[in-house]
């Protein structure tokens, strides 16, 4: 198995390290995204890229969509300041979003699935830059077009990921059998 899939995991933000990540880095990995498949060439990935004091407008954005999507009577008070703290413990979180093609040529999910072929591109890329990171993807950030702020209405947000350079033990990655999952016809 090529080094980079194997070394692939998920890295939370309570271990990760004060130690800044190069611009450069990121600017790598955002080159790497973009170097996904997609059916078209429509290219449907939109990343924005929060670092320093930026985090602080993420955990405001984050907050005010989790109040737009959930009627005050539901919210639960915990969840803005869970999502602010780990924004602030990662050095880096990007938001992700799916940009349809304004045509309207694909269904959507093949164009989902070009965004999920570009993270992966970018997670399978971090152990290269000693970094470690995660895709979260909350049901409230997640939902619908145009709810974020500033976002175009054929743009949805399809999650957070955060990445920072971190400790963590080497913790095991089960998977059932491959074997299992496949049918070949010979
Ligand atoms: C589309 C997608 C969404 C995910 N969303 C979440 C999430 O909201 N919360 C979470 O803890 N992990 C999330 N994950 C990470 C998975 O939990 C993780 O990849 C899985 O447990 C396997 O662990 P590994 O990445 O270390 O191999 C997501 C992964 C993918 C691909």
């Amino acid at each position: 198995m090529l080094p980079a899939i194997k070394n692939r995991r998920s890295v939370f933000p309570q271990f990760f390290t004060d130690q800044p990540v190069e611009e450069a880095s990121i600017e790598a990995l955002l080159e790497a995204a973009n170097m996904a498949p997609s059916h078209k060439k429509t290219e449907p990935w939109r990343f924005r890229v929060y670092t320093g004091a930026g985090r602080d407008q993420l955990s405001q954005t984050v907050k005010e969509v989790y109040e737009a999507a959930r009627a005050p009577e539901v919210r639960d008070p915990k969840v803005a300041p869970k999502f602010a703290k780990k924004i602030d413990q990662s050095p880096v979180v990007i938001a992700v979003f799916l940009h349809r093609d304004p045509t309207g040529s694909l269904p959507e999910w093949e164009e989902v699935a070009a965004v999920a072929c570009a993270v992966e591109n970018l997670w399978v890329s971090l152990d290269h830059y000693d970094l470690g990171g995660y895709w979260s993807s909350p049901g409230f950030l997640c939902g619908r077009y145009g709810q974020w702020p500033d976002a175009e209405d054929n743009e949805r947000c399809l999650g957070l990921f955060y990445l920072g350079h971190y400790e963590m033990p080497d913790l095991p990655r089960p998977r059932g059998a491959w074997e299992d999952k496949v049918i070949w016809t010979k």
